[in-house]
């Protein structure tokens, strides 16, 4: 085995009773490359022990993960799909009532798969229909009926097409104002956590309602072009007492 090989990921257990590997990979690139590129990464990442992969529609990485997917188990680097967990999200100008279950299914047909472990709405705002633009600019942005797109959050949950509902990118008010009107309470919220910028408040609020944080940008994410993270002394120094690497520290 690769001496790089992560072995026995612990993993949470959710709210919806399922359980998530703590440790996954995120397929988001900034600039965007090519499909070839992402299936290459994910399928050595499967090697290498990885189980858990996070996408989004906005990323253009569903294609290419489900087609990593369909290889490893026809190369035999996992028994089936069971193996694996697999998140996606509900972009913005889908995050209107009556366009979350085409979007999902959407998602999984690029996917090539009959249902995702966990769906979360990628940001806590709407904008028009048929945009998929990042930034979004302001004049179109729409007020997000949070009503109307967490009970079709549900249905896609009832439906079997998600195993796992969540949110991500909600402030703790913002969550409160879900749990309210939840008849399926959110299992995750995603926001970005690393050593300097530690979310305690969010952390106290999800421990205290059963929801379990993902942290995005652990390592202080190149996406936004800082290396605070990475070049931390303190972290290094602990690197270097304990034998590891910044990352792994
Ligand atoms: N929900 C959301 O709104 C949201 C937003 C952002 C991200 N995400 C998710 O979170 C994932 C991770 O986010 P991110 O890429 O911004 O943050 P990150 O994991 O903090 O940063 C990734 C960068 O760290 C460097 N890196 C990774 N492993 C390393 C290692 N072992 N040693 C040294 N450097 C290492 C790489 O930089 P180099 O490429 O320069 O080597 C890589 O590009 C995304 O892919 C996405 O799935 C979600």
């Amino acid at each position: 085995m690769d001496d790089n090989a992560l072995v026995n990921i612990p993993e949470v257990l959710l709210s919806s009773g399922q359980r998530m590997p703590l440790l996954g990979m995120g397929t988001a690139t900034s600039p965007l490359v090519g499909s070839d590129e992402i299936k290459t990464a994910i399928l050595q990442a499967i090697e290498l022990g990885y189980r858990h992969f996070d996408t989004a529609t906005l990323y253009l990485t569903e294609e290419p993960l489900g087609e990593a997917i369909a290889e490893a188990v026809s190369r035999g680097l996992i028994k089936c799909r069971e193996e694996l967990f697999i998140t996606s999200k509900l972009w913005c100008s889908d995050a209107h009532s009556d366009l979350v279950l085409p979007a999902l299914q959407k998602s999984l047909q690029a996917l090539q798969l009959e249902y995702i472990d966990l769906y979360l709405i990628h940001w806590p705002v709407s904008s028009r229909p048929g945009m998929y633009e990042f930034p979004i600019k302001k004049e179109d942005f729409l007020p997000m009926d949070f009503k109307g797109v967490w009970a079709a959050m549900e249905e896609c949950h009832k439906l079997g097409l998600t195993k796992s509902i969540g949110v991500s990118n909600f402030s703790c008010k913002k969550l409160s104002d879900i749990l309210e009107i939840a008849e399926v309470r959110p299992a995750i919220n995603q926001v970005e956590i690393n050593p300097l910028w530690q979310q305690k408040k969010q952390m106290e609020f999800c421990k205290a309602n059963g929801i379990a944080l993902i942290a995005y940008a652990p390592l202080g994410g190149t996406i936004r072009g800082s290396n605070r993270v990475m070049e931390n002394e303190v972290l290094k120094e602990i690197a270097n007492a304990k034998g590891k690497s910044v990352a792994q520290v």
